[in-house]
């Protein structure tokens, strides 16, 4: 059966993180991504500018006895900041926390900026995944910048593939960017 953009993003985490692999959830939101990163990483950096969201993260570890996710109330575009060690994954479920207001939507420019220093962080063989939203705050601005840069990548090096409803106009969509071994 064909995936839904989030199980499809999932499933090709579950394919390549290993206990050992530090992984970051670049937009923890509510934590599901985050709870779903920690069950088969070493560890998860998980990012929000949302205090809300982290609070929500934080709460779903607890109930889920969770304990090797490092939350951080800040941007993804200062990930080099926080993150040391090389990466296996990142994920960057992008738009906004469902209820919370234009002040806390992904933008192109810090987006982009995000995902070239997981570029530099990533491991031979590992996946930055965007889960994209074209729908409403400027996500469609967002979207054409983010197609816009990974169009530029080079094919030797780097895998890019957009997974995407062909017949259903707004929906969301994945772009998975895989670093070549
Ligand atoms: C669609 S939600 C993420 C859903 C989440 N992954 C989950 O599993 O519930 C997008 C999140 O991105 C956050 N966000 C927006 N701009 C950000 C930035 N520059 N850095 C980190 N998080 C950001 C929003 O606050 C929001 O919580």
């Amino acid at each position: 059966m064909i995936k839904k953009v989030i199980p499809f993003v999932h499933n090709k985490l579950k394919e390549i993180i290993t206990t050992d692999d530090y992984v970051v959830d670049g937009t923890c939101g509510n934590g599901y991504d985050t709870l779903f990163l920690a069950r088969l990483a070493r560890k998860v950096y998980a990012f929000d500018i949302n205090e809300q969201a982290i609070e929500n993260t934080q709460e779903r570890m607890n109930r889920n006895r969770i304990y090797n996710v490092e939350l951080i109330n800040d941007s993804h575009s200062n990930l080099d900041n926080y993150v040391e060690e090389d990466i296996k994954a990142a994920v960057f479920n992008l738009g906004f926390l469902p209820g919370s207001d234009e002040r806390y939507v992904t933008k192109g420019e810090s987006t982009i900026k995000a995902i070239k220093i997981v570029q530099e962080k990533l491991v031979q063989g590992g996946l930055i995944c965007l889960v994209v939203y074209t729908g409403k705050f400027g996500g469609e601005e967002e979207s054409s910048e983010l197609l816009d840069y990974v169009a530029t990548l080079d094919y030797d090096k780097y895998n890019v593939i957009k997974y995407c409803y062909y017949n259903k106009e707004k929906a969301p969509y994945v772009i998975i960017i895989e670093k070549q071994i």
